[in-house]
């Protein structure tokens, strides 16, 4: 068993399934994330990414399995508790509040509030340190211009940089990142890219990634997932000379 409380260990997995029916998406799963580490989840389509990221941040329960985050089990923790322990992960911006600004969605994911609190809460835009946060954030993406416009008048590639740093608002330790750059543009996934780059040092990164030039050019460790299952996991090197790795993304010519 993998020491789940070693001291530099962010996220340990072990042996996790997730079974929808007979259909094994997530299969005995272990991986074991250092804190600080940037780590790619590469894959074909279907292979279990997705799901994963579901189980780390409790959406939905395990099959089987257990998951520490610095040393504690959360293994049956509700999402909001895990989120709250600081796991991170980027919310789709139709989910939230397309119709608020850009400034106004960060100064609600900064103080964590949902919309109803909101409502009863309303002086936020009273405390200076919150709006400081929140210029900070909107800076680091090259937004502040925009700060003002709801999310629906902005690009594509916008929205998808202020999914990132709606994430990065409630100071996560672990972000995990479903696909960022999808659908975006060589110029706009350099944004991303540079924003993720950017990190603090301390925050770990899980990242699933279907441009390999971003998931190579931001990880430190690559893990391979197929059919579920770890089917490889090394650096940069050792992943792009995986014979099996090869067969997947050069036999099946898609990979996602
Ligand atoms: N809620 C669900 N109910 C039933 N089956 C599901 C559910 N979510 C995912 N699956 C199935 O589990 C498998 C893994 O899906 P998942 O979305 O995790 O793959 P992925 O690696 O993220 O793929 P992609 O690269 O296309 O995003 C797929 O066969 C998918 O159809
Ligand atoms: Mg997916």
């Amino acid at each position: 068993m993998i020491p789940s409380d070693a001291p530099g260990t962010c996220l340990v997995l072990e042996k996790v399934s997730k079974h929808f029916g007979g259909l094994r998406a997530v299969d005995g799963v272990t991986l074991e994330i250092r804190a600080g580490e940037r780590r790619a989840i590469i894959g074909p389509n279907g292979a279990g990414k997705t799901t994963l990221f579901n189980l780390i941040t409790g959406e939905f329960p395990v099959t089987a399995g257990r998951i520490w985050f610095f040393g504690q089990e959360i293994t049956h923790l509700p999402p909001h508790r895990r989120a709250a322990l600081g796991i991170g992960r980027t919310f789709q911006i139709t989910n939230l509040f397309p119709k608020l600004t850009v400034l106004e969605n960060v100064l609600l994911a900064v103080q964590g509030l949902r919309p109803t609190k909101y409502v009863m809460h309303r002086p936020i835009w009273g405390y200076p340190e919150l709006q400081q946060q929140a210029r900070h954030l909107i800076e680091r993406v090259g937004l502040w211009e925009k700060r003002d416009l709801p999310l629906t008048n902005l690009s594509y590639g916008e929205q998808r940089q202020v999914e990132v740093l709606l994430a990065l608002a409630g100071g996560p330790k672990l972000l995990l990142l479903d696909e960022p750059t999808a659908g975006l543009s060589p110029g706009e996934t350099r944004v991303i890219v540079e924003i993720i780059r950017s990190l603090d040092p301390t925050i770990t990164v899980l990242l699933i990634e279907h441009d390999m030039d971003v998931a190579f050019e931001v990880a430190d460790r690559i893990t391979v997932l197929h059919f579920g299952r770890v089917l490889a996991e090394g650096t940069k090197a050792e992943i792009k000379a995986n014979r099996e790795v090869q067969n997947i993304y050069l036999g099946a010519g898609t990979g996602s």
